[in-house]
């Protein structure tokens, strides 16, 4: 029999939200735009169909200019990846040696744990505190081994988010070899007053990347969309590691087009609002800057999802997130909300 490298036969693998199966059902388990895509996405699929037997630009360079001047950077500073997924791989293809220390939350995205064991790297874990990242204790955790960290803000599955004067002073006391990762997949949501600017610390030369995806407010999450941004440096080591034609043209076509939806993302964001206060209003979850609630059902999350998937709805149980009693549920349209609420107090 063929053996595969050390570290591949130890992964675990990635347990996603579960997909229908009856039209009937409701999925609120992956954080996916309730309203489906944005329409000028689809258009805009329609209009590049025609050109699938080309292949596709290597650095996807329309949404690159794009993207660059949405964020007031240079398009050098840009990769995109097929979904935000593949950057977190480039991250540590680029960057990891064997025994290299990456440090990484507990509870939160699983692909940060994924890729550093996919790389030989080793994971150190830092406790969330409150429900929510624990910047001091990851900086207490960090060693003259330690080459990247791994911080996701707002934080999924809990959705709580650290605030800017937190991070600066986390960035101040962190030596300049280490790389940290900020990924903002749900920035868009957010709310709150303070969070961080964190892509000064990219305009500044630090070691810090970006990443964003298309796959949550755009409602392209099945194309697989996201990107990173970075100093000039960083993605230039990125793109070396990245398979040549890596995103596809529908992909780059529909997220061109959805970036300038202005109607669709206002739509979702006061859905999403709406749907919020809704939520709060019937049951009592941590406060989020998400678009996903996460709550603490005192049973075990995965009795609870069965029960709940008879009654026509997907959540997503946090057991795999180290979580057995608590469940992260994605805010749907104000129908889907109410059907989730009826059946939770049904259920529990
Ligand atoms: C925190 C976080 N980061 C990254 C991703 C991956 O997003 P993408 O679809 O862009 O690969 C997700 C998806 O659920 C996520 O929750």
């Amino acid at each position: 029999m063929a053996k595969p490298r050390n570290a591949v036969s130890n992964l675990k693998e990635y347990i996603p939200g579960k997909n229908p199966e009856k039209a009937k059902v409701i999925k609120l388990a992956s954080n996916e735009n309730p309203l489906g895509p944005s329409p000028k996405a689809l258009l805009a699929i329609k209009k590049e169909l025609k050109k699938i037997s080309v292949y596709p630009d290597q650095n996807s360079l329309l949404l690159s200019r794009q993207l660059s001047k949405k964020f007031n950077v240079s398009e050098k500073n840009l990769v995109i990846g097929n979904g935000s997924d593949e950057v977190l791989q480039l991250i540590a293809a680029a960057y990891l040696s064997s025994g290299d220390e990456v440090l990484i939350s507990r509870n939160t995205f699983s692909t940060y744990e994924f890729v550093t064991r996919l790389f030989d790297g080793n994971p150190v874990f830092v406790d969330l505190k409150n429900n929510t990242y624990d910047l001091p204790g990851f900086a207490s955790k960090s060693t003259d081994k330690t080459k990247i960290i791994f911080l996701c803000n707002p934080n999924s599955p809990t959705g709580t988010s650290f605030t800017a004067a937190e991070l600066d002073s986390f960035m101040a006391n962190i030596p300049d070899n280490y790389i940290v990762v900020i990924d903002e997949a749900y920035a868009e949501y957010v709310e709150s007053e303070d969070y961080p600017d964190s892509l000064k610390y990219v305009r500044q030369g630090k070691n810090v990347i970006v990443l964003r995806t298309f796959s949550k407010l755009y409602g392209l999450a099945g194309l697989r969309c996201g990107y990173g941004i970075a100093k000039e440096e960083i993605i230039k080591y990125l793109k070396m590691v990245k398979l040549p034609f890596g995103v596809n043209r529908l992909a780059v076509a529909a997220a061109s087009a959805a970036l300038d939806d202005k109607a669709f993302v206002k739509k979702s964001l006061k859905t999403n609002k709406d749907g919020k206060k809704y939520l709060y209003s019937q049951l009592s979850p941590i406060k989020t800057e998400a678009n996903f609630i996460c709550l603490d059902i005192k049973k075990s999350a995965d009795e609870v999802f069965l029960r709940l998937m008879a009654e026509g709805v997907i959540i997503r149980p946090l057991t795999s997130f180290g979580i057995p009693n608590a469940i992260r549920v994605t805010i749907g349209t104000m129908e889907q909300n109410k059907k989730f609420v009826a059946a939770l107090k049904k259920v529990l």
